[in-house]
């Protein structure tokens, strides 16, 4: 088996290992690289992933000395509720998991940011193998630490910093996705060559090989981690596309989905950019026809939703917003822009 291995020299340092069939050999992995080793893991999945790799990873890490339960979470969104993350620690207390034991974020985005969580504050914290069975959280939500949960005043909003103590990206996984979450993955893989990559951004016209396009992002991810693990400067970067994205998902009811959405957001954002001059000339056609080439429709959809949302979110209550723009195709900068200018211009 060819594995490709992304470190991560983050304040606590880790692996990424990125390669078809990882789950089968997730006991063996966790051996190598968890010290104490855990006597018992939660197995965090929603039902759909449950079923199709729970029996799969707990053999794998019973048959390496190490107990598996698994704790059932609602599929996407609906997972990251403060209410969902007291049943999981309801469950690890009722295993009476301790502070050698680890927690195991099996599954998309969403699981992953409620058992990230659930494992960064139960016995105030506890070690996570983030096992991402997406493409979007194989190359971006399962590196870097970040956790949340999602309340009423807002999205992502409640949260902690928790790197994980090892993440397994097993591509085989990749084959259960249907095409419409491959395209909303790939949305965050033009992003990153967008902010930093243009060989990468050239080479997304056409992919050809899944485990190398997962490295890349990973690695750009992680250099991004490395810079600025606790998002005060450049990892702002990886925001490209969605400060529209968030709008227009949230203004949709969350029917696009997240790579759908910061599709829309980064060819918006480049069209703004050039308007502003801050991005160079015919970047948002290049991103606009990268995007369609990809199967996703870069067009702003929910506008006037987009725009209350936009107009309301209290994280811009000062009517300023720090806005992700490229220079050009590989270079990315922040620059402050009123809400105001957002909504007349792109919404
Ligand atoms: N997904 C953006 C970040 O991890 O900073």
């Amino acid at each position: 088996m060819l594995c490709s291995t992304v470190h991560v020299n983050a304040s606590s340092p880790y692996d990424v290992l990125i390669a078809g069939g990882l789950l089968g050999k997730i006991g063996s992995l966790i051996k190598s690289a968890l010290d104490p080793l855990p006597r018992q893991v939660g197995i965090v999945c929603d039902e759909n992933v449950g079923a199709l790799f729970f029996d799969k990873v707990s053999s794998a890490l019973n048959s390496n000395g190490i107990e598996a339960f698994r704790v059932d979470v609602p599929c996407g969104e609906y997972a990251k509720r403060l209410s969902v993350v007291e049943r999981i620690y309801d469950a690890l207390a009722s295993h009476s998991v301790s502070r050698s034991d680890a927690l195991i974020a099996l599954g998309g985005g969403s699981a992953g940011d409620a058992a990230g969580f659930a494992a960064a504050t139960y016995l105030r914290g506890i070690r996570l193998v983030q096992a991402p069975t997406t493409l979007l959280a194989q190359i971006d939500s399962s590196i870097g630490g970040k956790t949340a949960v999602d309340c009423d005043f807002g999205k992502n909003l409640v949260g902690a910093f928790h790197q994980p103590s090892l993440v397994v990206s097993d591509t085989d996984a990749l084959s259960s996705l249907d095409a419409r979450n491959i395209r909303s993955g790939l949305g965050e893989a033009v992003k990153y060559g967008c902010i930093a990559d243009p060989a990468l951004f050239d080479s997304l016209s056409d992919v050809k090989d899944i485990n190398k396009l997962v490295s890349e992002c990973a690695a750009i991810k992680a250099r991004y981690v490395e810079a600025d693990e606790r998002d005060m400067g450049v990892r702002r970067e990886l925001n490209f596309g969605h400060t529209i994205g968030h709008a227009v998902e949230a203004a949709s009811g969350f029917e696009l989905l997240h790579g759908e959405a910061v599709a829309i957001g980064m060819a918006a954002a480049a069209r703004l950019g050039e308007k502003l001059g801050i991005t160079e000339r015919g970047t948002s056609e290049r991103i606009e026809r990268l995007l369609i080439n990809t199967g996703l429709d870069p067009s702003v959809k929910y506008r006037s939703e987009a725009k209350s949302y936009i107009a309301h979110d209290k994280k811009y209550s000062n009517g300023y917003v720090d806005m992700v723009f490229l220079e050009r195709i590989g270079s990315a900068v922040i620059k402050r822009v009123s809400v105001g200018t957002i909504i007349t211009e792109v919404l």
